[in-house]
């Protein structure tokens, strides 16, 4: 059984001191913040990639404010013990400092996270500082920035020139000089990463950089594979295939109700008082409408 206490800052610090690897999943909803919960992740992340995965976007350079908040406030609904992050959107820490931080206070009092992930490096480094000042834990985000997408020319791993390391490393100095809580290494090479990871005092979580990261993430739909087509990822390991489960539990409901097999008697409504010398089951299902509609459970399987 997982430990129960709310994952804090200090507790991430921790066990980057201790060398325990923090466990980081994405989540976009209720249902999956809170099964992430349960299975005792440390920390949620409420990504911007549920531009793609959630929305059916093809980069997350769309995803709004609104997005993010309607989706955080699920995700904080469903996690109890995770430390729970979001992503601030394509555009909204640019510029002014102050409209940063009006952005921040949305995801803080409106979204209920703990958390704003930025993307970026030295350049946003002002505004990490002045959101940390303002009391927000902030987590960073280099390598490949997918809210650059189109700077960068494509999804490519990182850290591969010279100039790449040198900005990279300048980078993550920077963000834990701005007092950065931890620092997400996305698709940076092996070796780079487990450098970069062993000279900070913060912990680095990585996605597609390797075992010498001090946490992983990896995003909710592709561990489970929840996809009509999941493609294939070096960097993912698939734990289930849950896209596939699902087409087929649809494809026999489908088949069930076209062969008149669903609902069956046991998945109907009787009246309370079943006719004198009914079947067993019709009086059967007749007690639990009456048991049902006095819990109020008939919709749903939520609180
Ligand atoms: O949006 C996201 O899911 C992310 C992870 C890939 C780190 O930023």
């Amino acid at each position: 059984m997982a430990e129960q206490k709310p994952v804090t800052t200090l507790k991430l610090q921790k066990m980057k001191e201790e060398g325990t690897p923090i466990v980081m999943v994405t989540a976009y909803d209720y249902p999956s913040a809170m099964l992430a919960d349960e299975a005792g992740v440390d920390m949620i992340l409420v990504g911007d990639s549920l531009g793609n995965v959630v929305l059916g976007y093809d980069s997350t350079i769309p995803v709004t404010m609104d997005d993010m908040i309607h989706h955080s406030r699920a995700v904080n609904r469903g996690a109890k013990r995770a430390f729970v992050v979001t992503d601030l959107p394509f555009m909204t820490y640019h510029g002014s400092v102050d409209t940063a931080l009006r952005n921040v206070a949305r995801i803080m009092q409106e979204g209920g996270s703990k958390a704003v992930k930025l993307e970026g490096g030295r350049e946003i480094a002002a505004t990490v500082e002045a959101i940390v000042q303002a009391g927000v834990p902030v987590i960073g985000h280099v390598g490949l920035t997918p809210q650059s997408v189109h700077a960068l020319g494509g999804y490519r791993v990182q850290g591969k020139s010279d100039a790449q390391i040198l900005k990279l490393k300048d980078d993550v100095r920077a963000l834990e000089q701005a007092g950065a809580t931890a620092i997400v290494l996305e698709l940076v090479t092996a070796e780079l990463a487990a450098e970069i990871s062993s000279g900070l005092a913060v912990p680095t979580i990585g996605i597609g950089s390797g075992a010498g990261c001090d946490g992983q993430v990896l995003v909710f739909h592709d561990l489970l594979q929840y996809e009509a087509a999941p493609a294939a990822k070096r960097f993912v390991k698939a734990y289930a295939n849950i896209g596939q489960e699902i087409r087929q539990a649809i494809a026999a409901y489908a088949t069930d109700v076209r062969g008149r097999r669903f609902p069956a008697p046991e998945h109907s409504f009787k009246a309370a008082k079943p006719e004198p010398g009914a079947a067993p089951v019709e009086a059967k299902a007749a007690q639990e409408t009456a048991a049902a509609e006095e819990a109020g459970i008939l919709y749903g399987a939520g609180k």
